[in-house]
């Protein structure tokens, strides 16, 4: 028997809005159902170019449509937190957009109040949901590159320095590690299968006090290393490669939005290209949909539990290399 329509509402129609949308097309039984944006004209242009049939002007009646199935957060990081408490506390499924929070503080929150209301709740780490990451993770099971010691990635783009753009406002918890940090520890997290039991890292910081530039080493229980740059200074290459003690898994540029991977064993190298169906956000929203129809509170492939050790994890960078937010003072 055929699913009923599921049908998403979407906070914040911005710039990955429209990502979320495209990938939302290629789904057979979901659609956009309601878009809600504090900008009138905004919110009803958006709605027209992806058939969106009901526009609000607030979040909270967007929130409250009874005909909404689950919503996606695509507000600036700092909103997070609001937006997602507003659809828990009305009992509504939410996809939200990584960071899932600024702070562990706040996500824990957020798992509490999931938990408590017995509402679904899962960051957007699309990364793990792609195709090619099954194929990853095939290799990683079958042991094809025997044991594990190195995970090397880097993350950069040179933006364009505008003190205003969310990703240098301190005010909208700017900076590479909340906006990029969050794909090299979640998709190490991934393929290691454990969280880092120590770190070290260092910082370039803006005038405006975040991050442009942050490099890391994790270490974790089972002897591993991952090392990772996220950057706003330069384009940089964006592959990931794994190693182990027979050869190495390379992740295409951009790792986090993959399509392609190379194993390369003893000189020998096999390369799987897996395309997505839209943009790539397609799997994850499958996914959250595949959740909530089965009466899940979280996804196997996202737990709250990771979700939420990456969130203290990148605390304690932050701390390490000076960036601490306004609010937060
Ligand atoms: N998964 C990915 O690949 C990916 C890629 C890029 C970004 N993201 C995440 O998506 C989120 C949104 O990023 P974006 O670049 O799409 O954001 P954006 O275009 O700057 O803004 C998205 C929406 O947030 C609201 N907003 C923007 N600036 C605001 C401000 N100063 N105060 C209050 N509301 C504001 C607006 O909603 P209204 O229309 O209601 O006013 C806007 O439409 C971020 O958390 C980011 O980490 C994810």
């Amino acid at each position: 028997m055929a699913n009923k329509r599921f049908n998403w509402g979407l906070l914040g129609p911005g710039r990955i809005a429209q990502q979320f949308a495209d990938g939302l097309a290629s789904i057979d039984d979901a659609a956009l159902y309601a878009v809600a944006s504090s900008n009138p004209e905004r919110g009803k242009a958006f709605a027209e170019k992806n058939g969106g049939e009901k526009v609000y002007t607030s979040y909270e009646a967007l929130v409250n449509d009874p005909q909404v199935d689950a919503v996606y957060i695509a507000t600036p990081h700092t909103m997070h937190f609001e937006n997602t408490m507003l659809c828990l506390n009305a009992g509504k499924p939410v996809l939200c957009e990584k960071p899932l929070t600024v702070n562990a503080a706040e996500t824990r929150k957020l798992i509490e109040t999931a938990r408590g209301q017995n509402v679904f709740l899962l960051e957007a780490l699309w990364t793990r949901f792609l195709p090619i990451y099954a194929q990853i993770r095939q290799w990683l099971d079958e042991g094809s590159i025997g044991d594990l010691h190195l995970i090397s990635s880097t993350f950069g783009f040179s933006i364009p320095k505008d003190k205003d753009e969310r990703w240098l406002n301190p005010e909208l918890a700017g900076g590479t590690l909340l906006d990029m940090g969050v794909y090299p520890i979640s998709t190490s997290q991934w393929v290691v299968g454990q969280n880092p039991e120590s770190f070290g890292a260092k910082a370039i910081l803006s005038e405006t006090g975040v991050d442009l530039m942050t490099s890391g080493v994790l270490k974790y229980p089972n002897g591993v290393i991952s090392q990772f740059t996220t950057s706003f200074l330069s384009n940089d290459v964006n592959d990931m490669f794994i190693y182990g003690v027979n050869g190495y898994i390379r992740i295409h540029a951009n790792y986090w939005a993959a399509t392609r991977a190379t194993l390369s064993v003893n000189d020998t190298e096999i390369t799987v290209n897996r395309p997505v169906r839209a943009g790539g956000f397609e799997y994850q929203t499958e996914e959250a949909m595949r959740c909530i129809r089965a009466g899940l509170l979280e996804s196997p492939g996202m737990t709250h539990a990771q979700t939420l050790a990456n969130m203290e994890l990148m605390d304690h960078i932050r701390s390490e290399i000076g960036v601490r937010y306004p609010f937060e003072q």
